[in-house]
């Protein structure tokens, strides 16, 4: 892969209401500062990225669809789909490219429903609890991971 790679960063439901929603659990960073800071970091780490929002699963799982052959990796945060959609978690596994899931808050101290990810079984790793910093650590862990790749 001599070109820079190129990474998807997804999100899912409510996360376009960043900055007004649930602050105490959320933070006040909107989406459009996380998809400010993550389009630097991957600049500087020598990656593409594009980053997307849908509140639908359909679209969702077309734009995961879409990443195979056009992406080399995928950067997701699920949100409330995380936890009930066995469509995302197929459609990770057909496109069967590197995904790391990605959640602002700390599931697993949350209500007990929010501990089960359908997105976990089959993500390369998951990054949560680390508020809008977490996309930047999962920016960080997919360079090495496709970096290794190229070398390997
Ligand atoms: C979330 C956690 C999910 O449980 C929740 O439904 C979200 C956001 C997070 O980033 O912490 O919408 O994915």
């Amino acid at each position: 892969m001599a070109r820079a790679p190129k990474v998807l960063i997804l999100n899912g439901p409510n996360l376009n209401m960043l900055g007004l929603r649930e602050p105490h659990i959320y933070g006040h960073t909107t989406l459009a500062d996380i998809e400010s800071d993550c389009h630097k970091l991957a600049a500087r780490l020598g990656l593409v990225t594009e980053f997307r929002q849908s509140n639908t699963e359909g679209t969702l799982v077309d734009w995961i669809q879409e990443a195979r052959g056009t992406q080399d990796g995928l950067i997701i945060n699920p949100a409330a789909y995380t936890h009930t959609s066995v469509a995302i978690m197929d459609a990770l596994k057909a496109v069967a490219l590197p995904a790391i899931e990605v959640h602002l808050s700390n599931v697993h101290q949350r209500e007990e429903f929010r501990g089960h990810s359908y997105v976990s079984k089959v993500a390369l790793g998951v990054i949560c609890g680390f508020g809008s910093h977490g996309y930047l650590l999962a920016l960080d862990a997919m360079a090495r991971q496709l970096i290794n790749e190229q070398e390997a």
